[in-house]
């Protein structure tokens, strides 16, 4: 029998902590919630993607009638990214989320279809997706991407 360990940490700052750099892309996914379309839940994620020549694309949580239709913010900006700069690589990955009673205290974490899909972009990068989740209370930043987020995920190597 052998036993193993994972052992995982994360950092929380105040908004003000944050370097101009990650405050910049958590503005840009605060920003993103405008686009949101989410009148079934009133919940409005924004998300943003820095790829690695500086680009930031940004998406937001696209709601349906048909409620399993619909698409949560970090997929739509990680699968715009993928369409439209299929070359460079995702290396940040921002979210934030704001209800009728405003920005959310808590961090918002991404769910396990997005953290899935996080997986295979970083699957074809190498480069694991450095996380910043904003919350009133302070934002989040995972370094270790998906191995930290969604351990023992699926991916192409599973068929192997
Ligand atoms: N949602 C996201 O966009 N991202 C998340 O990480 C969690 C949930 C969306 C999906 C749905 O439109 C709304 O938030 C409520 O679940």
């Amino acid at each position: 029998m052998k036993e193993y360990k994972k052992v995982f940490s994360w950092r929380v700052y105040g908004f003000d902590e944050l370097d101009a750099k990650d405050r910049a892309l958590v503005e840009a996914a605060k920003d993103a919630t405008g686009g949101s379309h989410s009148p079934y839940s009133g919940f409005k994620v924004g998300a943003a993607v820095l790829l690695d020549d500086g680009t930031v694309v940004t998406g937001s949580n696209q709601e349906n009638a048909a409620y399993p239709s619909g698409l949560c913010a970090e997929r739509t900006a990680l699968f715009a990214a993928g369409h439209n700069h299929p070359d460079k690589k995702v290396i940040a990955l921002a979210i934030a989320a704001r209800n009728a009673n405003g920005w959310t205290d808590r961090p918002v974490t991404p769910c396990g279809s997005c953290r899935q899909v996080m997986a295979e972009t970083e699957s074809l990068s190498g480069v694991p997706i450095r996380t910043l989740l904003y919350g009133k209370q302070g934002t989040m930043v995972i370094e270790g991407g998906t191995a930290t987020l969604l351990p023992f995920c699926f991916g192409a190597d599973s068929m192997e």
